[in-house]
């Protein structure tokens, strides 16, 4: 007898049934998970005399940019509306809300520092507001969120240096590592090899951003200097057939996040035509991601309903895509387990 074909899912179901299937993900900035809210408040604090509808067009002015270096600026421009550590009790209130809202059992979650060390911030401060925030997410929600400190390329090796020696000296569980983001074309790899290497000494694992803004010796950079256990974005892989066949050999996963591509406009000018499909074919760990979701307009949800509506993945290639979201994260390997049999579990129930 044939076997009934997979239905294809109207947006609405598809969003209900994805969002019960456990889900991890792995490159998601604390600072562009903040809710449009918190920034309206955090603006207003700044310019007591602007009106609730002044201040959403001065954000939706910040909010205009083109391409990564313009993110990045419009990035620092709300981190400089912080005023004291405690400014992240709200902004890890909204991540809660959004990791519940995307279901969302596991996240690794970059912070980037640099910023408020600049502004003078006690560190240790900042880190026990990091190390506070994920407890209460963990009691409130059962979510586990980990960190990984953005030691930063925008901002030199010696920063870098810096953010690692603090990291060292005020160390904490909840941060497993450090990755490095910021501008791909002010900060080539070859810079941060000896913070990374230290890194790793001291037990911490090491992800690069790469490829984003940037072409593929960047990446090539990435594995071979930094020795990076994973590569966020990893687009302009595409154009290296070489890079791709390594990739999917060594088994290094990509932290892909297609949204975030589109916007910053360097090598993707639409969703259908992001080479995560040719990743996906040629064997590579994908992994999908929402990189920032406020500045990008774009959850994590909406990147697998991306992926289905415009990309042709299959629910199946989709739920392979989540078991590698696990497989693909610092998890310990009986977590990895247990995660990807609850995957297993949901979807059967859902008879999909
Ligand atoms: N910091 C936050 N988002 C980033 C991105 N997409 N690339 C580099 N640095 C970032
Ligand atoms: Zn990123």
């Amino acid at each position: 007898m044939k076997r009934a074909r997979k239905p294809y899912l109207a947006k609405e179901e598809f969003y209900t049934f994805f969002k019960q299937i456990p889900k991890a993900e792995l490159h998601l900035h604390l600072e562009a998970v903040i809710s449009r809210q918190t920034i309206c408040r955090f603006y207003q604090r700044r310019h007591p005399d602007a009106t609730a509808e002044q201040a959403d067009t001065a954000i939706t002015e910040m909010f205009t940019y083109s391409d990564l270096n313009g993110f990045i600026q419009a990035y620092l421009e709300v981190q400089d509306l912080y005023e004291d550590p405690s400014d992240f009790d709200y902004v890890f209130a909204d991540l809660a809300d959004y990791l519940v809202r995307n279901g969302i059992c596991y996240a690794e979650v970059f912070a980037a520092p640099s910023a408020f060390i600049k502004k003078g911030w006690d560190f240790s401060e900042l880190i026990d507001t990091y190390h506070r925030n994920v407890l209460k997410i963990k009691e409130e929600t059962g979510i586990d969120v980990r960190l990984l400190i953005d030691v930063s390329r925008t901002f030199g090796f010696e920063n870098a240096e810096k953010n690692l020696q603090l990291l060292l000296a005020y160390r904490i569980p909840e941060i497993i590592g450090i990755g490095l983001g910021g501008s791909e074309q002010k900060g080539p790899a070859k810079l941060f090899g000896n913070v990374f290497d230290k890194a790793r000494k001291n037990g911490l694992v090491t992800v690069a951003h790469a490829g984003e803004d940037a072409g593929s010796e960047s990446i090539w950079d990435s594995i071979n200097i930094l020795h990076a256990a994973r590569i966020g974005h990893g687009t302009s892989a595409a154009l290296d057939e070489e890079l791709m066949q390594t990739l999917a050999k060594r088994k290094i996963p990509l932290e892909v996040c297609p949204t975030s591509n589109v916007f910053t406009q360097k090598y993707v000018k639409s969703i259908s035509e992001h080479p995560i499909r040719t990743f996906f074919d040629k064997g590579i760990v994908v992994t999908l991601n929402s990189d920032d979701p406020l500045f990008f307009g774009a959850e994590l949800l909406d990147e697998y309903w991306n992926m289905y509506s415009q990309t042709g993945f299959k629910l199946k290639e989709l739920k392979q895509i989540i078991h590698n979201s696990f497989d693909a994260s610092f998890l310990d390997e009986d977590k990895k387990r247990s995660f990807n049999e609850l995957v297993i579990k949901k979807w059967k129930k859902e008879k999909i």
